[in-house]
């Protein structure tokens, strides 16, 4: 099993936000998560495409946008432009996931489908083969460092059956509460793409002993099984 860590920048110290992505560009990480909130569909505001095009012009991984934002489909183009290598929307955000979907791919980028804690997975099944990744909200979206919600771990063995099922590399990510005393049990559980902010850029050790730290803990606690 190939588990994927991805630093989310919101837990990064903006006033250095290029010297901290190039820490963990250097220490490890496999994607850089961009969490964009608009105030509607969460409680908190955060960022837009510049600061993607920004942090674009200081690595080389790929940039997973998390679009937290209320019809996604008005800023897809603008994402992309920046430097966007993977758009996830909402499905509680988009009425026409499937035309969402569609427009991202043809903007020549991965597609994501992110499941709020209370959403049932079964809403994603018919999309569910069109996609690159599910994420799975392990806490409610709008903050980092919340602390995990455990009745998601279900939602994730049950995506994980479903992908295991339907036989295509979808990756199955997890975004919230990630840390060494959590990520074991979700990569058991199912996961292999974790998103994590204030474990990697909370770190006190820096964030290249945590990225490591966090790998060697997924793996074992998905041999654990
Ligand atoms: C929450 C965001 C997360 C958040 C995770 O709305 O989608 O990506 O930054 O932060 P931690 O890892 O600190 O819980
Ligand atoms: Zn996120």
């Amino acid at each position: 099993m190939n588990f994927r860590i991805a630093p989310s920048i919101l837990a990064a110290d903006f006033t250095k936000l290029g010297e901290e992505v190039r820490a963990v560009t250097d220490g490890g990480a496999d994607a850089i998560h961009i969490d964009v909130m608009d105030g509607h569909f969460v409680p908190n505001l955060t960022f837009g495409a510049p600061i993607v095009a920004a942090i674009r012009r200081v690595t080389r991984l790929p940039l997973d946008v998390h679009l937290m934002i209320e019809q996604p489909e008005r800023y897809l183009d603008v994402f992309v432009e920046a430097g966007a290598d993977m758009l996830t929307v909402h499905v509680e955000a988009s009425p026409h996931l499937h035309r969402t979907v569609q427009r991202i791919h043809d903007l020549g980028v991965r597609a994501g489908v992110a499941l709020n804690p209370h959403t049932p997975y079964e809403l994603i099944r018919e999309i569910l083969p069109e996609v690159e990744r599910v994420l799975v909200m392990t806490v409610n979206p709008g903050f980092g460092g919340q602390r995990l919600i455990v009745h998601t771990l279900r939602k994730v063995a049950q995506v994980r059956a479903a992908i295991d099922a339907l036989a295509q590399p979808i990756e199955l990510g997890v975004d919230g509460g990630v840390d060494l005393s959590t990520i074991g049990e979700l990569a058991r559980s199912g996961a292999d793409v974790f998103v994590a902010g204030g474990a990697v850029f909370g770190a006190t050790e820096g964030a290249a002993a945590a990225i490591a730290a966090l790998r060697v803990a997924a793996a074992q606690g998905y041999q654990a099984m």
